[in-house]
């Protein structure tokens, strides 16, 4: 698929590059320093490119949001009309600026309100592990893979982001309506406390959803 990022940092560019390896195609965008956007997708190649976050929107067939959660009206409001009608893939949690906890929560959600912002957008959760580990050489956590809970208010649109992140090399778990990312930004944020205030190691510590089979 076509991918446009908006937000080049830990995230969008450790998404990026596994996404890259999968085969997709990638327009990169969003940076103070153009030349972090030029150094990424050289060291990608020929299936990555840089623009606007507007050329990155008109680009992507899915548009991920990938920048801290101060800056999404920024972002959103250089990404002008592109993404209207498409899939937009969010991996924002709504972290405060000084990284403390969350800016807001249990009555709404980043998700929610990106997809306010962004009305005509199909929004779609899906955050994943810590970027660390998006980096790493290895997602293997012995048998395991870091887990990702996806949500969002259509089914096919949800299942696109699922496939997405199964291509990233995750076992993400379809969590249903885009109600749901009011719970799973805050269990978002456990793990990076657990990794990085509690010393648990950000390249170790990653969460995934155990479930019995009954049937
Ligand atoms: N890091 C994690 O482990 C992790 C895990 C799960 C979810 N998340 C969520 O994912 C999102 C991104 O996190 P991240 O760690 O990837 O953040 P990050 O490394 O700080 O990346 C943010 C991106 O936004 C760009 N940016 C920031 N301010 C800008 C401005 N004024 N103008 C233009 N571009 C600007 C940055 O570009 P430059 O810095 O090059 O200017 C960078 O491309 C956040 O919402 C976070 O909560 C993070």
């Amino acid at each position: 698929m076509k991918i446009g990022i908006i937000g080049a940092g830990n995230v969008g560019s450790g998404l990026g590059k596994r996404l890259a390896t999968s085969g997709h195609e990638l327009c990169f965008s969003y940076s103070r320093d153009p030349a972090k956007l030029d150094a990424l997708v050289a060291s990608i190649g020929t299936s990555a490119r840089s623009g606007t976050p507007e050329e990155a929107a008109r680009f992507g067939e899915v548009v991920l949001l990938a920048m801290t959660w101060t800056q999404v009206p920024d972002a959103i409001a250089q990404i002008g009309d592109a993404a209207d009608g498409k899939i937009v893939w969010s991996a924002v949690n709504a972290v405060n600026s000084t990284m403390t906890g969350l800016a807001i929560g249990t009555t709404t959600s980043a998700a929610e309100e990106i997809a306010r912002l962004l009305p005509t957008s199909n929004v779609v959760e899906g955050i994943p592990c810590n970027a660390e580990i998006l980096h790493s050489p290895s997602l293997d956590f012995g048998a395991d893979r870091p887990g990702a809970f996806v949500c969002g208010d259509d089914p096919q649109a949800r299942q696109i982001v699922l496939s997405l992140l199964s291509d990233v090399g995750l076992a993400p778990t379809d969590a249903g309506p885009l109600v749901a990312a009011r719970l799973i930004e805050p269990t978002g944020f456990l793990i990076a406390y657990l990794a990085y205030a509690q010393g648990m190691g950000g390249a170790n510590t990653a969460m995934k959803l155990l479930r019995r089979n009954t049937a």
